[in-house]
């Protein structure tokens, strides 16, 4: 099943070409921040629980899940006077609707029209992203009934990551994909929500990341190719593989470049192979 939205940070590239370090047996999938869900939305699981700080990305969700009908009508009304009223992006984007089913048909309208899908607002909290070059509401690749029962499976979460990390155990795959927040890079930090992903809040992410681990957890990890991630996570449970988004495993750091990322897992080894987990 594909994902609906564009989402910064979006891991279909993981998905793609490093299949391979994704835990597949496990009885219940987690993924605390969860933005598109490419990884989820490639696993199909059993259950699973899928969680994100972004309330309207959380919104979306749950309207798909439990009114998916009534998505399909709206977006359909979105995409009719997108293609025949001027300045109709803005006006949407100005609007607070009431209902969560209008709420997530602007919120998926606007994910789908506006600039790169990019998700920014401003100090008061409301979407300010400009209008982008795609029409497209509608997508072919679209089926929200069939995405309907997909997300029955799941326990659908507004939380923060240490509330959905605190319920994994000796059953779980977790797939942790946070905003890439490195130290001394404070200005530049990226801003998914009302709330900035501090050097603190990384910090906070590996400790309960490592709880979840002794929890008996399969954790994979994305994370930024920068030497305080790598300190970061330089306990002893912890395997560290570089990876380049476009291609192959690069393990060691000669190779890193602009597009290398860090996995860290419990269940890799340095060449990114899936090994026993020892407890
Ligand atoms: C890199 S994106 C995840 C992308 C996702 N893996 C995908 O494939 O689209 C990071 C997500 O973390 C969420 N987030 C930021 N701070 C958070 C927090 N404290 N707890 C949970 N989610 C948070 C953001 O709203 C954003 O959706």
């Amino acid at each position: 099943m594909q994902p609906f939205l564009k989402w910064a940070g979006g891991k279909r590239w993981l998905v793609s070409n490093y299949k391979d370090c994704i835990y597949t047996e496990a009885e219940r999938y987690i993924e605390p921040f969860l933005g598109g869900g490419a990884v989820f939305f490639s696993l199909d699981p059993k259950k699973a629980i899928i969680a994100d700080l972004n309330e309207e990305l959380i919104n979306a969700y749950l309207v798909i899940r439990d009114q998916p009908e009534k998505v399909i009508q709206q977006l359909k009304s979105h995409q009719r006077k997108h293609n025949s009223e001027n300045n109709y992006y803005y006006k949407i984007r100005d609007q607070s609707p009431r209902t969560s089913a209008s709420k997530a048909s602007r919120f998926i309208y606007l994910n789908r029209t506006c600039f790169n899908g990019l998700y920014r607002v401003n100090l008061n909290g409301k979407f300010n992203v400009p209008k982008g070059t795609k029409n497209s509401v509608i997508m072919e690749s679209d089926d929200f009934i069939r995405m309907s029962a997909y997300l029955q499976k799941a326990t659908i979460e507004y939380q923060d990551f240490s509330a959905s990390l605190r319920k994994a155990g000796a059953k779980d795959f977790v797939f942790i994909d946070p905003p890439y927040t490195v130290k001394h890079n404070m200005n530049n930090f990226v801003k998914y929500n009302e709330t900035i992903f501090s050097w603190r809040d990384q910090e906070r992410l590996a400790d309960c990341a490592y709880e979840a681990a002794c929890a008996g957890a399969r954790v994979l990890i994305s994370n930024a190719d920068h030497p305080s991630i790598h300190k970061l996570y330089s306990r002893r449970i912890w395997r560290r593989v570089v990876v380049n988004r476009n291609s192959v495993i690069a393990s060691d750091s000669n190779c890193r470049k602009e597009t290398t990322e860090l996995l860290i897992s419990n269940y890799l080894n340095n060449q990114g192979e899936q090994v026993q987990v020892r407890s």
